[in-house]
């Protein structure tokens, strides 16, 4: 079943926010989702420990060079969706793991900075495209955006991709005390409710709205959903 994963070379782009908010949103829709805590951090397996993981959700962490293709192969047998958390260096296992993608996700902070990072994780998307002889969907995630603004930066980047053709999620993450907050008291943004966390409902909406668009796009072939398809 689909293999997602999110890569970039740029620290703290939110990776492992991103790839813990969907695996939590498809679990509670009722998947069965394996993530591959495939970074030595071990942030996706820290959070797993924490209370009120949903069921249906298996965090495996136990992975090296040597054994990740073998690992993803297993958990795309045993899931409904596989979601793989990569660490921000380039390694063989970033290669590997991109090769067996079937959609990689690339998390972007609206900055020239991280957009530059952002071009070389394509290049290498490219890279292993050719190895392997298909195409492999993705698409840029702006993380971390403001609700009530877009800046000149973030338009003048997004211009920048749309310019080189560069799919881009039409949703963006926001940044949010919600998508923190799950890294400090386990399980998923709808297991937050009654602990004080603020804007809790947009969060949900824009979580909920992030991994619909994601499943449009493994549906459609990775074409940009309508303003319509995306609310
Ligand atoms: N949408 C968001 N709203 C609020 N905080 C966020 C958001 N995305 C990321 N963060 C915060 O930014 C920091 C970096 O995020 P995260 O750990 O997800 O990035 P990463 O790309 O996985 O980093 P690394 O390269 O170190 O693995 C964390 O403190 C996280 O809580
Ligand atoms: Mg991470």
């Amino acid at each position: 079943m689909p293999v997602i994963t999110l890569s970039s070379p740029k620290g703290g782009s939110g990776k492992t926010t991103a790839a813990t908010l969907i695996a939590t949103e498809l679990a509670e829709h009722g998947a069965t989702v394996t993530v591959i805590d495939a970074d030595p951090n071990r942030n996706v397996l820290d959070w797993s420990r924490l209370p009120d993981k949903p069921h249906n959700l298996t965090v495996i962490s136990d992975v090296t060079e040597e054994t990740i293709t073998e690992r993803i192969d297993e958990a795309s047998e045993a899931s409904s969706f596989v979601i793989v958390d990569l660490e921000g260096t380039a390694s063989l296992m970033t290669s590997y793991t991109i090769a067996l993608s079937d959609f990689v996700i690339i998390p972007v902070q609206g900055s020239q900075l991280d957009a530059k990072q952002a071009a070389r994780q394509i290049k290498l998307i490219k890279q292993q495209e050719r190895l392997v002889g298909r195409s492999i969907p993705f698409a840029v995630l702006f993380t971390r955006t403001n609700p009530a603004l877009n800046p000149k930066t973030q338009r003048h980047i997004e211009a920048n991709f749309a310019e080189h053709a560069v799919p881009m999620f039409r949703t963006r993450l926001y940044d949010r005390e919600a998508f923190r907050a799950i890294f400090s008291f386990g399980g998923s943004i709808r297991s937050l409710k009654g602990k004080g966390v603020s804007n809790l409902e947009t969060a949900q909406s824009n979580a909920s709205a992030f991994m619909a668009e994601l499943v449009e796009r493994l549906r459609n072939g990775n074409q940009t959903p309508s303003v319509k398809e995306v609310a």
